[in-house]
């Protein structure tokens, strides 16, 4: 299988290394980038590759078979499109596209077309995001209450969307994964600081809250202009929780068997029963994220399947991206789906 890869900036270059070295029977063909200096980079580190300024080469060689895309997010659809409409198939970047409708175009000619349409929600391929789902599947955390996360850092501030697409996009991914649901509503505050009043205005600063059909409560909170890199999660269950760091190098997890129930006992009396147990930290499958997310991807086509993040997973995200970017912009409305 022959395939090409559109975008070789800061992500491209890890699809370029993964794509390039994933099986005998993929071979990555062409990279494709608009700036000369990257192009040159890919060259020297990769001389069996064809390095290409013109995408539309790649539309119309029929011995290419898939296409990844990893542009900025204003690129997406246009390219996705024309991929699709070249009788090919399409890994995408996360945020899919800016809006819901072009997202469900797309995903509608995907359809039309017998094509695989696969978006690069990365973290649903890691190895602690993969055993969280399955203490929830199995019923070890009990009742999930609440999940509260932070993705914050001094971050590369991104010209066409604002930080709630950019880093929100994986937290409402993964939230939608180990739930196995999607919101019912969203409400969002945000600010431009840095960019405020220039023709690149977007926010920096956001709060996310979202409500799941089943109870769940999740908030986000993401930062493109904080001193730290925080990238931390908690899940919180009626019988155990997680404190999830992405930044941890191995102990990414740990399980901890903490609560209160409280016992109202007779006439209406008061009493906290606070469980300090055991902090216990699985061990985590071993695993580039990425591979696994590539091999997906091949194997979707192979197999003539929907993959894990398949189109219509990507459309749902950008859907709360969405919203959520509405109610920002309306003060905080609280947006039901
Ligand atoms: N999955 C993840 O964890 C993750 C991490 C970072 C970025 N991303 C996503 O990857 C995508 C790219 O982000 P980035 O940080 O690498 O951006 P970047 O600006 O570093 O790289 C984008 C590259 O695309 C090229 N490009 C733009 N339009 C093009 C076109 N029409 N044809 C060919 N080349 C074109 C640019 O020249 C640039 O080299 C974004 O969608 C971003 O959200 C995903």
């Amino acid at each position: 299988m022959n395939i090409a890869i559109i975008g070789a900036g800061y992500w491209g270059k890890n699809l370029v290394r993964v794509f390039y070295s994933l099986s005998d029977d993929v071979k990555l063909k062409y990279v494709c980038d608009l700036d000369e200096k990257k192009l040159a980079k890919i060259k020297k580190m990769y001389p069996d590759v064809q390095t290409i300024a013109d995408a539309n080469i790649i539309f119309s060689d029929p011995e290419i078979s898939a296409v990844v895309v990893s542009t900025p997010a204003s690129a997406h659809y246009e390219l996705i499109k024309k991929t699709l409409l070249s009788g090919k198939h399409v890994l995408v970047e996360k945020p899919m596209t800016r809006t819901l409708k072009e997202a469900d175009e797309l995903v509608t000619l995907a359809k039309e077309k017998d094509l695989v349409l696969m978006v690069d929600h990365t973290f649903l391929y890691t190895p602690a995001v993969k055993k969280i789902k399955h203490l929830i599947e199995n019923n070890e955390l009990g009742k999930i209450n609440y999940i509260d996360s932070e993705r914050i850092n001094l971050g590369l501030i991104q010209p066409d969307v604002n930080v709630i697409y950019d880093l929100a996009a994986h937290d409402i991914s993964i939230f939608n994964y180990i739930l196995g649901e999607w919101p019912s509503s969203v409400m969002a505050f945000g600010k431009s600081f840095i960019t405020k009043g220039t023709v690149r205005e977007v926010e920096e600063v956001a709060h996310i809250n979202l409500e799941y059909p089943s109870g769940v409560m999740a908030h986000v909170h993401v930062s493109w202009l904080s001193p730290v890199k925080l990238r931390k999660m908690l899940v919180g269950g009626s019988k155990k929780m997680i404190i999830y760091n992405d930044v941890e190098p191995s102990e990414k997890i740990k399980i901890v068997d903490q609560g209160v129930d409280i016992d109202f006992g007779k006439e209406n009396s008061f009493f906290p029963i606070y469980r300090s147990g055991e902090i216990s930290i699985p061990k985590l499958s071993e695993g580039e994220a990425l591979i696994a997310e590539a091999q997906e991807f091949i194997q979707s086509i192979k197999e003539n399947r929907s993959p894990l993040t398949c189109g219509e997973s990507g459309l749902k995200t950008v859907q709360v991206l969405e919203k959520a970017t509405q109610s920002m912009r309306e003060n905080g409305i609280k947006i039901y789906f």
